[in-house]
């Protein structure tokens, strides 16, 4: 792990964008816009950025992605960019300009859903304007809500799921021949992994790479390992590939992107494994990846982080509940006492790392006492921040097969906002403790606030803001020193300390 000057106790942070689900759903973090910019960096890709080259131009061939959801379909959008790109695609600046807008969606909940089809029919108005316009809806949604889509939206010409992509060019020549009928493709393909394929990325200092798709671990709650279908773990050979390649295009930090992303492997070759390739590539200083499978974190995995600077301390780690009865329901595979335990070799390993974690409340079945068991694991644990949700029941999930969804939409709501205010008191209270230390700080660039400050992130992924030093110019991916003075409950704020 890169080291703090200072380690210590850990500060928190909030209103970061979750790692795999883009939904507000409640979350006192979770991201508010529509379209998600990445957690990674906010500065690399904002709001409607478009993810297509712009060079030459053919009719009928300027596409726009508008990009819903977690950082997987974020990279997913940049995949299809390059794909599309090396097909005579080029990027529209906007949707009037586009001949092709493709929403890019995600199905985690279904107020993400719900969000799409507000956003679809307000899309309508540019068919309205130019019929020829196409308009296309890939990603998680595509898959799980084909027909509703087209019953729904029947103005939308294309429905395309994540395993299809390298057909898009095809797919969309061949909506722009037919007349009515919506072309369809959703077909899962267990091999796919796209290797060989560059993405489009937006340029940048933090860029993603998908190390693994689809999912195996079928919590009853999730609708992924439907929507994306199976595990596969992309080869360590392309994986070095793609992160050559963006150190060469200048960026300076990597987050490696699965769905239980530790559960990698591919041939002998396992996450650990994956990692200890990584950090040798040049001009590559920061790797992250999102989100580990607690019962998958091995004790090699542990020993790998703590042995490489490189590595970042900072650790996404999904409880879900701190109750062993839903944790057994939701098919988690752990108890809290096991969750507990991994918690503390990793930081008896590494004892500055900053954690943050996903909740579900409202799970079937969830008793006072199994939510107050969640409440109880948060104050033992005291992560940096949380990401807290409601449970939305998912057709086709175990859990909506099998388990009635019986804690009622007000007791949902009551233990979520009872739930966020006691994370926010104890991130508050974490934060605090981090005024005095330094923090080593990698500049995003300008802070939205107030253009005297610089912003970045700390390597444990505190947005950490600083004025702008007067007799030195510090650009996007500089590493500075900051000495924490203040803290807000999302941000450091401190001073750029030179030597
Ligand atoms: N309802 C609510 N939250 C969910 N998540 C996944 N599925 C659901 C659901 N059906 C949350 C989990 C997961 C995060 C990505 O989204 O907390 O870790």
């Amino acid at each position: 792990m890169r080291r703090m000057e200072s380690a210590g106790l850990l500060s928190c942070f909030v209103a970061q964008r979750h790692p795999l689900t883009p939904s507000k759903s409640g979350s006192h973090i979770a991201m508010t816009t529509t379209i998600d910019p990445t957690q990674a960096d906010p500065n690399a890709h904002n709001g409607e950025e478009n993810t297509m080259p712009s060079f030459g131009q053919r009719p009928g061939h300027r596409v726009f992605i508008e990009t819903y959801g977690c950082q997987m379909n974020l990279a997913d959008s940049e995949l299809m960019g390059g794909i599309l790109g090396t097909s005579g695609y080029t990027a529209a600046p906007n949707h009037d300009e586009a001949d092709v807008i493709l929403i890019n969606t995600c199905a985690v909940r279904e107020r993400a859903e719900e969000r799409v089809f507000g956003r679809l029919s307000h899309l309508l108005r540019y068919k309205h304007a130019r019929p020829e316009v196409i308009l296309g809806v890939t990603g998680c949604m595509a898959e799980r809500l084909r027909e509703d889509i087209t019953e729904r939206a029947p103005y939308v010409d294309l429905v395309v799921g994540p395993d299809a992509y390298r057909r898009l060019p095809k797919l969309i020549a061949e909506s722009q021949e037919v007349e009515n009928d919506p072309v369809v493709d959703v077909k899962l393909d267990r091999d796919e992994t796209y290797e060989g394929l560059s993405p489009k990325r937006t340029p940048g200092i933090s860029g993603w790479v998908t190390v693994q798709r689809g999912c195996d671990k079928f919590c009853t709650f999730c609708i992924v390992p439907f929507v994306r279908g199976r595990e596969r773990g992309v080869a360590p050979d392309e994986v070095l590939r793609q992160c050559r390649d963006l150190a060469e295009r200048g960026y300076r930090e990597v987050t490696l992107l699965g769905q239980t992303v530790n559960s990698y492997r591919h041939e002998d070759t396992d996450f650990a494994d994956l990692l200890e390739l990584l950090v040798d590539v040049d001009g590559l200083e920061r790797i992250r990846f999102t989100s580990p499978y607690p019962t998958d974190f091995t004790p090699k995995l542990i020993e790998t982080m703590a042995t490489h600077d490189e590595i970042c301390n900072y650790l996404h780690l999904p409880l879900q509940s701190g109750s062993d009865d839903v944790l057994e329901r939701m098919k988690r595979r752990y108890t809290s006492g096991e969750f507990l335990d991994l918690v503390g070799q990793i930081r008896e390993t590494i004892p500055d790392i900053a954690m943050s974690t996903d909740i579900i409340v409202g799970f079937p079945g969830e008793s006072d006492e199994d939510y107050q068991q969640t409440v109880d694991l948060l104050e033992e644990v005291r992560f940096d921040f949380a990401y807290l949700f409601k449970y939305s029941e998912r057709d086709g999930t175990n859990a909506a097969r099998q388990l009635e969804d019986d804690v009622g939409e007000d007791v949902k709501g009551e233990r979520l906002s009872s739930l966020i205010e006691r994370q926010e008191e104890i991130s508050g209270e974490v934060f605090k403790n981090r005024v005095g230390q330094t923090v080593q700080v990698m500049v995003i660039g300008e802070s939205k606030r107030d253009a005297q400050d610089l912003c970045g992130r700390s390597d444990d992924f505190k947005m950490t803001v600083f004025p702008r030093p007067d007799d030195r110019e510090l650009n996007p991916g500089d590493f500075v020193d900051v000495r924490v003075t203040d803290a807000t409950s999302h941000t450091l704020l401190g001073e750029p300390v030179f030597r």
